[in-house]
């Protein structure tokens, strides 16, 4: 089959095309390479350089294509907050493209890219899909709007849509330089350059962790899982165990320093883990890879698993 995936050079999309490639897909890449890397593209894979923000582009380069999987985004909470209206048009209008160019192709399915982001504050720490989004930032809100957009496609014109809310993925080639970058990332970066690693808050805050080969397995179980047309199908990708930031310095190694007052507790919530038993009921998909496992695959001992930059399926 051929796939377009948007965003296929960056992390979570690069470990996709690669999976889809293995698969013995055709892969159609459009991006462009503000965040993502050529080094990370699989040379099997077709890239068209360019934006989703691009109406016309989108829908050139998803001419024929059975499924789309849009990871395109910027993807950074801080940044969204920065500039929020440059963030939106990518975020936003970039989606809504990617959906009218589905529409106008007769795309099978669209897989989109969300973010557990959209929960916010909710009265429990275990996010349900029912529960209604309460987002803290542009982020946050423009993946949701993202959402109800493919609600309402899937609904007008009768379309496949998946939205995948990810909690807090890693893995390998995820950015560890620039302002944004995310926790795991940062702290084995301090730790290689012996420098302590740098706690927000006290380093209580529990998380749900996501392998990106967990999901890259989410996206493809979307694509292959019988699932109905005419609604957007909302599955929670992330494990219903918690990890506290103290325990990820902990499995890390190296000394701590603690920040107060924690820079981000305007829009980070204190505790959040996933109920995943929807898309387990629905596309057969449930984390494989604890975090212990995951971060001794990327932090090992005192170097690297693998330079940076270098390609690893
Ligand atoms: N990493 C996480 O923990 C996480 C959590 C929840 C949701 N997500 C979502 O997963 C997706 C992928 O995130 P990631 O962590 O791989 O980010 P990333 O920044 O590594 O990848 C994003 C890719 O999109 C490309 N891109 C950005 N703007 C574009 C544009 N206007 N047109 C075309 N391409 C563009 C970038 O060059 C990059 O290759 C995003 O939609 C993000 O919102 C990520």
């Amino acid at each position: 089959m051929r796939h377009v995936v948007t965003g296929g050079c960056g992390f979570i999309g690069s470990h996709l095309v690669d999976r889809l490639v293995d698969l013995g897909h055709e892969v159609i890449v459009l991006d462009d390479l503000s965040t993502g890397k050529k080094a990370y593209l699989n040379p099997a894979a077709a890239l068209v350089q360019g934006s989703v923000t691009d109406a016309g582009l989108v829908a050139s380069a998803t001419e024929g294509a059975d499924s789309i999987f849009h990871t395109a985004a910027w993807a950074r909470v801080p940044r969204s907050i920065e500039d929020p209206v440059g963030t939106h048009d990518v975020n936003v209008n970039g989606t809504l493209n990617v959906l009218q160019a589905a529409r106008e192709n007769g795309v099978r399915r669209v897989i989109y890219s969300s973010s557990s982001s959209v929960y916010g504050s909710q009265p429990t720490h275990v996010m349900r899909e029912g529960m209604t989004p309460a987002p803290k930032s542009p982020y946050a809100l423009q993946k949701l709007i993202g959402e109800q957009y493919a609600d309402m496609f899937a609904r007008l014109f009768n379309m496949q849509v998946v939205s995948l809310r990810y909690f807090n993925v890693y893995g390998p080639r995820q950015a560890d330089e620039g302002a944004y970058v995310l926790v795991i990332p940062r702290f084995i970066k301090l730790r290689d350059q012996g420098k302590p690693l740098t706690l927000y808050g006290d380093g209580s805050q529990t998380h749900g962790y996501t392998h990106v080969s967990d999901v890259v397995s989410a996206n493809v179980s979307a694509m292959e899982a019988e699932l109905p047309s005419g609604e957007n199908t909302v599955l929670n990708v992330g494990p219903n165990e918690e990890t506290s930031i103290n325990e990820i310095a902990a499995m890390i190694g190296g000394e701590v320093e603690y920040v107060f007052p924690n820079p981000r507790a305007m829009y980070e919530e204190r505790r959040k883990s996933a109920d995943n038993s929807k898309a387990k009921t629905l596309i057969g998909w449930e984390p494989r890879i604890p975090i212990s496992e995951g971060i001794r695959g990327i932090a090992g001992g005192p170097a690297r698993a693998a330079p940076q930059g270098a390609r690893q399926s």
